[in-house]
């Protein structure tokens, strides 16, 4: 029977390269799911201005961001795939819904915390006000689910109470989202220091998509391995975070499981088994990296995804918008 497909919105900040953690902890799920969902993705470029952006680079790594994700597999004829500004719904709603977001809720925010603490001479309104911001992203599409990491879950809460609150005013407006924690979640660490996840804020311990093979296979050589007595590959994340996090890594890539990975590597020790995940890495990205670049010197068809996505994001969008305009009391135009 028909019935119409659950919603799946996410986004990722263009503020830096894409790495093998977005890859694997989340593109990697997004394109699995096409069939399954109705999905959106977007570039969420708004987000990034609350810590100061080189204009060019911003730009250009917005384009780049949407041209991997489209080598990474995600279909846009069978995803939404759009850049947050080109759709105004988003700071439209985000106005509304920073007038239904408490002080107190906002102040407790860990992220806020955190990148305050980092930028303390920028720590500005939109950096504080992001959740609201965030809150609208979500709402306008009406989601089912928000695949996030752990870090992002804080702010999915946060929708949930905005919405609840919104709805508990208006009548049902908002569907309430789920964080979406997929069941296999790769959580991919850093690695030289495995007790992090894999961020570009470490570049030595994270992969980008785009890397050449050569620095890929530097940095897995280099990964950190645990100082353990036996140095065979087994999985222990509390033990062995730094081989549990390879051993992650090398199933994802290769459809291994980790027992067929320890058998794999039995006797062999880390010598081994650092290059060959390395390999592995290289031999999956090669394609991504191809594609992207032959991807990226396509204007005129990156062009058309993105205002194919905003085109059909913007219908969604001003949908919800409009209702909440009405609801709040706002004359039609
Ligand atoms: N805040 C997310 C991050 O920093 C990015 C993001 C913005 C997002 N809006 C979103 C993620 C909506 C999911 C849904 O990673």
């Amino acid at each position: 029977m028909d019935t119409p497909k659950k919603v799946m919105l996410s986004g990722i900040q263009p503020s830096g390269d894409l790495h093998l953690g977005n890859y694997l902890g989340a593109i990697k799920n997004w394109v699995e799911r096409t069939e399954q969902f109705d999905n959106y993705y977007f570039m969420a470029d708004m987000h990034t201005i609350t810590v100061r952006q080189v204009p060019a680079d911003l730009r250009r790594r917005t384009l780049e961001q949407l041209a991997q994700y489209i080598a990474c597999g995600l279909d846009p004829e069978k995803n939404t795939l759009f850049i947050q500004s080109h759709v105004p719904a988003h700071a439209q709603l985000g106005w509304v819904l920073n007038c239904y977001t408490m002080f107190g809720e906002l102040s407790r925010m860990t992220q806020f915390k955190d990148k305050s603490a980092r930028n303390a001479d920028n720590i500005n309104g939109g950096l504080f006000t992001y959740p609201s911001l965030m809150a609208a992203d979500i709402l306008l599409y009406q989601p089912d689910y928000v695949p996030v990491g752990e870090d992002q879950k804080q702010h999915v809460e946060l929708t949930r109470n905005v919405a609840q609150r919104f709805n508990h005013v208006y009548g049902d407006v908002f569907k309430i989202p789920e964080p979406y924690i997929p069941k296999a979640g790769a959580r991919i660490m850093c690695l030289t220091n495995p007790e992090n996840k894999m961020s570009k804020s470490n570049p030595d311990g994270c992969v980008f998509l785009m890397e050449k093979p050569e620095d890929i296979m530097r940095k897995f050589k280099r990964a950190v391995t645990d100082c353990d007595t036996e140095r065979c590959v087994r999985y222990d994340r509390e033990a062995k975070p730094g081989v549990s996090n390879l051993m992650q890594i090398y199933s994802a890539v290769t459809g291994k499981s980790l027992e067929e990975i320890e058998r794999e590597f039995e006797g062999k020790g880390y010598g081994a088994f650092k290059p060959a995940v390395g390999e592995a890495v290289v031999e999956t990205l090669r394609p991504i990296r191809e594609e992207a670049t032959r991807i990226l010197s396509d204007k005129a068809y990156l062009e058309q995804v993105y205002r194919a996505g905003a085109e059909k994001a913007s219908y969604i969008a001003g949908k919800t918008l409009r209702k909440v305009y009405k609801k709040v009391g706002f004359v039609a135009p």
